[in-house]
């Protein structure tokens, strides 16, 4: 008999008299496939992802529940046919037991039929779109939906001498989100949107579309572009002078990314968003994450990417611990639904219903730190424990 032989025959004698070895069972990695844009245009975010991920297995141990946690981080380039087949790829050969990251909207879709047939939990830590979640029952989503920071935002306008805006959004799931949750919430408090933009979410040029805004001119223009590409636009706003002629630059967090807010200089001073997550959020347990993120990686601050990833591998780890280390796909996504825990971002909740994240969605503006003479998106109010509009707005209809 060939030693492997011998030792399946003993396996099976063990486990047919219901006693394999505990040492044995724990040998078996619990396995976290990291679908990632590491590079291309969206490779900030995959940066920011892959060192929030690793950095809470480095606080939390790599041991749970008996099982050693392993990440298996593929480079999905943010091309979702790409995505597509290295999610195949991981659940095939490599068996891993949770599907993770997913950078961008297009990628978390292409995934989710995968994720459906093998009853593998999707762990959604960055994309927006809210009808993600829909898109399978084993999505879970651990950063936050387009119309949760774009509603907000559209209350507190109107509140704050912003009547007539201009929507200006990148063309696809979560600028689409953005735009139509955004008017929605505006025209019912009575403000007045006078045109909405789409530029293409590929090697954007804002130039046309913010000259057609400054033609307007109106009291502000909304914006939402993905995480990276905040930066772009902020400058080319300036030095058309739009701010200058009394143009308010209000959005969605994405704009202010904290990753390149410093990069972005005088010219962010003052820009508006709504948001879950700033670096600066006053909380103790922010600190310490900020303090701890930036000394693993080189000083890099980081953004709300990154508490997408960080929450996303908590909530594995719990639902790791509250299955005992034994729990399969199904078992392991009713230990997430109803999940509640205080977060670096404030206090968090997976809707057990929606399979989404509720949580604060803070108003914030640009100001520079007098402490370390950093830009910071300073929180000044809060909209508390947040659903997804467009999931509540579907409930009610
Ligand atoms: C998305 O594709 O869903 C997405 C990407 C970047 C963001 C927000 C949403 O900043």
């Amino acid at each position: 008999m060939k030693k492997r032989q011998f030792l399946g025959a003993i396996l099976g004698a063990a486990a047919f008299a219901g006693i394999v070895p505990s040492a044995m069972a724990q040998e078996k990695p619990f396995k976290v496939g990291l679908l990632l844009p590491m590079t291309g245009q969206f490779a900030t975010t995959g940066r920011q992802l892959e060192a929030a991920a690793k950095l809470y297995v480095q606080e939390h141990g790599d041991v749970v529940a008996g099982r050693k946690v392993e990440l298996i981080v593929k480079d999905d380039t943010g091309v979702p046919d790409i995505s597509r087949r290295q999610a195949q790829e991981l659940l095939v050969k490599d068996k891993v037991d949770v599907l993770a990251g997913f950078g961008l909207t297009p990628l978390a879709l292409a995934a989710a039929p995968l994720a459906t047939q093998s009853k593998t939990p999707e762990i959604v830590m960055a994309a927006g779109t809210a009808s993600i979640t829909e898109a399978s029952p084993y999505i879970v989503r651990t950063s936050v939906t387009l119309p949760q920071g774009a509603a907000t935002m559209a209350k507190w306008a109107p509140e704050n001498g912003i009547k007539k805006v201009v929507t200006l959004v990148s063309d696809y799931g979560p600028g689409i989100d953005a735009e139509q949750s955004f008017i929605e919430e505006f025209k019912s408090k009575g403000g007045e949107v006078v045109e909405t933009l789409r530029v293409p979410l590929r090697n954007p040029d804002f130039s046309p579309f913010l000259q057609k805004v400054r033609d307007i001119q109106p009291d502000a223009v909304f914006v939402f572009v993905p995480s990276g590409a905040g930066a772009a636009l902020v400058k080319q706003f300036v030095e058309r002078g739009m701010d200058k002629a009394g143009i308010r630059l209000i959005g969605t967090g994405d704009l202010t990314d904290d990753d390149l807010l410093n990069g972005m200089g005088d010219d962010a001073l003052g820009i508006i968003t709504a948001y879950h997550y700033s670096a600066a959020h006053p909380s103790e347990a922010n600190k310490q994450f900020v303090d701890a993120f930036k000394k693993a990686n080189n000083g890099m601050r980081p953004n709300f990417m990154a508490i997408g990833a960080y929450d996303g591998m908590h909530v594995i780890y719990e639902a790791i611990k509250a299955t005992d280390g034994k729990g399969d796909g199904p078992a392991l996504l009713a230990a997430m639904k109803g999940l509640s825990y205080e977060s670096p971002r404030g206090p968090v909740t997976i809707d057990p219903e929606t399979r989404d994240i509720i949580q604060n969605i803070y108003l914030r503006e640009v100001k520079r730190d007098p402490a370390d003479g950093e830009l910071y998106n300073i929180e000044f109010d809060v909209a508390e424990a947040v659903k997804d509009p467009y999931k509540e707005a579907k409930k009610n209809k």
